[in-house]
């Protein structure tokens, strides 16, 4: 792919515009997806598509300035217009489902995933709110583009105006037929986690390990994976990932981030029943066990049979 645009959009904020080289169209990504870009050091990193779905012709990130970080290092050091990058096809662990009105909450770039869904519930007609945090509206990534679309407003919570989001009063008020997608710094997500009630609708995308409740149960067990194609039976034994062991089997899974936060191991479940120590999967999508991630998640029961 290669850089067509390369624009400062904030004073910490780049937004990297990416094309076919050769003009063709590109792999279809719904609002939520990311892409994962191949540093020249080897590294990946994961940025959420911030354009528009229904461009089949460029795929869109903003990537802010992390001190220290290696791929806003590279965006912000190193790369230029008409660069050549490698990056992998669009996957989603945040997905978009149909409702008439919606409840966004982000924190400074994590507006990037949910900028295209609120375009894809403008489009659709659906009433939208946008509590906004940000340090200040001068960073705030695309204001002015949201406060341009209609159907919905803007709630922009700036700290250098005092303007703080009080999260628990705005869990307490939202109906439960509103679905709540959430992006941002760890602080703000687990704070929405925090206050939702169980019968809430709440979205998150987690870049870093969510938090995890203290477990009394089902500490790191030994347990066996049939792997379903190969027809092999491969014993994982206590501190080590259903990943690491089927590798030592002879079986590989594609991986990438071995955090539980892309969703590149993914895999089906057809027998047993798996103990989600992920932050991709939503509270429905663990208690209904048809996936998991095996570079973090284990077994409550003593096999699984997995479709690799
Ligand atoms: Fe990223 Fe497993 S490798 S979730």
């Amino acid at each position: 792919m290669r850089v067509h645009r390369l624009d400062r959009i904030t004073p910490q904020v780049r937004l990297v515009e990416l094309r076919d080289p050769d003009g063709r169209g590109l792999p279809p990504a719904e609002p939520g997806a990311h892409i994962d870009l191949h540093l020249p050091d080897g590294a990946v990193r994961s940025y959420s598509l911030c354009g528009d779905p229904a461009d089949r012709q460029a795929y869109r990130i903003a990537v802010l300035n992390v001190p220290g970080g290696r791929g806003s290092g590279f965006v912000h050091g190193e790369l230029a217009l008409g660069a050549d990058l490698t990056i992998s096809p669009p996957r989603n662990n945040f997905h978009f489902d149909d409702a008439a009105r919606y409840l966004f909450v982000a924190g400074g770039i994590g507006i990037t995933p949910l900028l295209p869904m609120i375009r894809r519930a403008v489009n659709k007609g659906a009433d939208w709110v946008l509590h906004y945090c940000v340090r200040s509206a001068a960073a705030a990534p695309f204001l002015d583009d949201l406060r341009a679309l209609p159907h919905g407003h803007v709630d922009l919570h700036a700290a250098d105006e005092g303007q703080r989001l009080a999260v628990d009063e705005l869990m307490a008020s939202t109906p439960v037929d509103v679905p709540i997608y959430c992006c941002g710094p760890q602080r703000l997500m687990e704070a929405v986690a925090a206050a939702a009630r169980p019968d809430q609708d709440v979205r998150f995308e987690w870049f870093t390990p969510r938090p995890e409740p203290a477990r009394q149960d089902f500490a790191d067990n030994s347990f066996d994976v049939v792997c379903a194609r190969s027809g092999i039976t491969v014993t994982v034994p206590a501190g080590t990932s259903i990943l690491d062991a089927l590798y030592a089997a002879g079986v590989e899974i594609d991986s990438s981030c071995e955090q539980g936060v892309c969703g590149t191991c993914e895999t089906t479940v057809l027998e047993g029943e798996p103990d989600h120590r992920d932050s991709v999967l939503s509270d429905a999508e663990r208690a209904a066990g048809k996936t998991m991630m095996l570079c973090v998640s284990r077994a409550r029961s003593t096999r699984l049979v997995l479709d690799v």
